[in-house]
């Protein structure tokens, strides 16, 4: 894959992207927590995805059972931030690419909609990160707790990103028809 759209993206958005070998690379300096699916991983300038799609490759490699559910968390656990509308747009398409040659998802292609939507959005991290909503994911049993932050707010707790009061809890089953223990 080419690492530049065009000479005008490269001049207005510093667009170069970053190749395989040197996300690999770069991803191998946090190795045991790029394949822990309960670490969070947030690139504030994702581009087209490389960096989202490498993570979540490293991370679904290691689940065993429950394939749909830890699927769910892998994709909650990864978040991406562009400026720009089309990077944002081809990054989620290209995660949603990926996971369906990974397994059939087509069970669960719904939840994974809402979560890419929530997780892969378009934002200016540098001048409007107060225009930035993060959804965290807690989970119990088969459902899932969204917590909603700024990202402005996190940026200035960087030493626990999630401990922000003033949020919104939202609930919902991630399998509506399956029954918890
Ligand atoms: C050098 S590319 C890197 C893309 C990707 N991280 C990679 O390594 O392949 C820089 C990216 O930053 C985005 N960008 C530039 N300014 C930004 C801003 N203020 N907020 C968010 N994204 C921005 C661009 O649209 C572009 O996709």
């Amino acid at each position: 894959m080419s690492q530049i759209k065009s000479k005008k993206r490269v001049s207005e958005l510093a667009e170069v992207y970053t190749n395989e070998r040197e996300v690999e690379a770069m991803l191998d300096l946090v190795k045991l927590d790029s394949y822990n699916i309960d670490k969070t991983f947030l690139e504030p300038s994702c581009g087209n995805g490389n960096f989202i799609i490498a993570i979540i490759h490293r991370k679904l490699s290691t689940i065993t059972d429950d394939k749909e559910f830890n699927l769910i968390k892998v994709i909650s656990s990864v978040y991406g931030i562009d400026i720009c509308e089309n990077n944002v747009q081809e990054t989620k398409q290209r995660v949603y690419d990926f996971l369906s040659e990974f397994m059939d998802i087509s069970n669960i292609s719904k939840q994974i909609w809402h979560i890419l939507n929530q997780n892969i959005i378009l934002g200016d991290t540098i001048n409007k990160p107060e225009n930035i909503t993060i959804v965290e994911y807690s989970f119990e049993n088969h459902s899932i707790c969204e917590n909603l932050h700024n990202f402005k707010n996190l940026l200035e707790h960087t030493n626990n990103i999630f401990d922000v009061k003033n949020t919104n809890y939202i609930n919902y089953r991630v399998f509506p028809n399956r029954q918890t223990s």
